[in-house]
């Protein structure tokens, strides 16, 4: 446990830290196509849109993933996890505090394309005193020496296209050791196929929206008009791929040799109105919480 760390509680307090460091980071880093647009337009504005309330993190499901990330087994705990895809740290925010109140250890890797939300993963895990492997590789490709008791991600399978949403199955699956476990969210809507860009209406709304939230609740070092600018940009990069029904996503686990061992549909309420939402923000949607077994 490093000495310099922050109690575990004060959440707060690091995400004002880190916020600053994100978009610095961002700015410096930041060269991977996602959406529209640069990754830029997702990891520079994150942190902050979490601050203003605005950002759909996987703390929303703390409850669920609470419950099935830090378990003991007949094979011990999950103690090597592996987080596939993270705008920031929130994941291993998650992932960390359910060991912690669990008594357990953890020992963490997250794979990203990007830089820099996997310095905003190492910056977390120093202030928790958790060391964090990271990995800049592509979540499609990435091969791991060693198989992994736990794979956990919040809200990443509709980044990707049909067809990769099952290639990504399957890797995760290769990830995993016999028994290990996939737990993760994904928003389910049923309208499998075309994908869904915001449009310029929504786009400003939601940049009106984050205006309106920073007025009151003013962010440090940035102003009102550069969080709108930032939150625009967000949203118009935004795309992202319906997974369809719980039918299909049943279908996709299985086909690649998973088991499900808990799966949980449940509309989730947010601030966002359908007018003003893109990818990712506090909207009420239908989320699928799951647990999957390797066989
Ligand atoms: C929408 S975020 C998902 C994160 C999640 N919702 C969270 O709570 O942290 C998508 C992340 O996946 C990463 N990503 C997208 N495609 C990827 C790929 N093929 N390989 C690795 N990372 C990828 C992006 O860089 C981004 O950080």
């Amino acid at each position: 446990m490093n000495p310099m760390a922050l109690p575990i509680g004060d959440e707060r307090s690091r995400l004002e830290a880190s916020a600053p460091l994100a978009r610095v980071l961002a700015r410096d880093l930041c060269a991977t196509k996602l959406g529209h647009d640069s990754c830029l337009a997702l990891h520079g504005v994150w942190q902050d849109l979490r601050r203003l309330g605005l950002a759909a993190t996987p703390h929303r499901h703390a409850r669920f993933f609470t419950r099935f990330l830090a378990r003991r087994g007949t094979l011990g705990h999950a103690r090597r996890a592996l987080i596939t895809g993270a705008a920031d740290s929130g994941m291993l925010e998650v992932l960390i505090e359910a060991h912690r109140s669990a008594g357990l250890d953890v020992e963490p890797t997250v794979v990203d394309l990007c830089p820099t939300p996997l310095l905003l993963c190492a910056w977390y895990g120093t202030q928790v005193g958790v060391p964090v492997r990271t990995r800049a590789d592509d979540l499609l490709a990435v091969r791991e020496p060693e198989a992994f008791d736990l794979v956990c991600t919040h809200s990443v399978l509709r980044s990707f296209p049909c067809a990769a949403q099952a290639e990504l199955m399957a890797r995760w699956r290769e990830l995993l050791r016999p028994g290990g476990s996939l737990v993760t969210v994904t928003r389910i809507d049923g309208d499998a196929g075309a994908p869904a860009s915001v449009s310029a209406a929504q786009a400003d709304a939601f940049a009106a929206r984050a205006v309106a939230e920073a007025q009151r609740v003013p962010l440090l070092a940035l102003d009102p008009a550069e969080i709108g600018a930032r939150a625009r940009r967000f949203a118009a990069a935004g795309i992202s791929y319906p997974v369809g029904t719980e039918r299909d996503l049943i279908a996709l686990v299985e086909a690649a040799g998973l088991a499900i061992e808990h799966l949980e549909v449940r509309q989730i309420a947010g601030a966002l109105a359908r007018e003003e939402s893109a990818p990712g923000v506090l909207q009420s949607a239908r989320y699928a919480e799951l647990v999957a077994v390797r066989r």
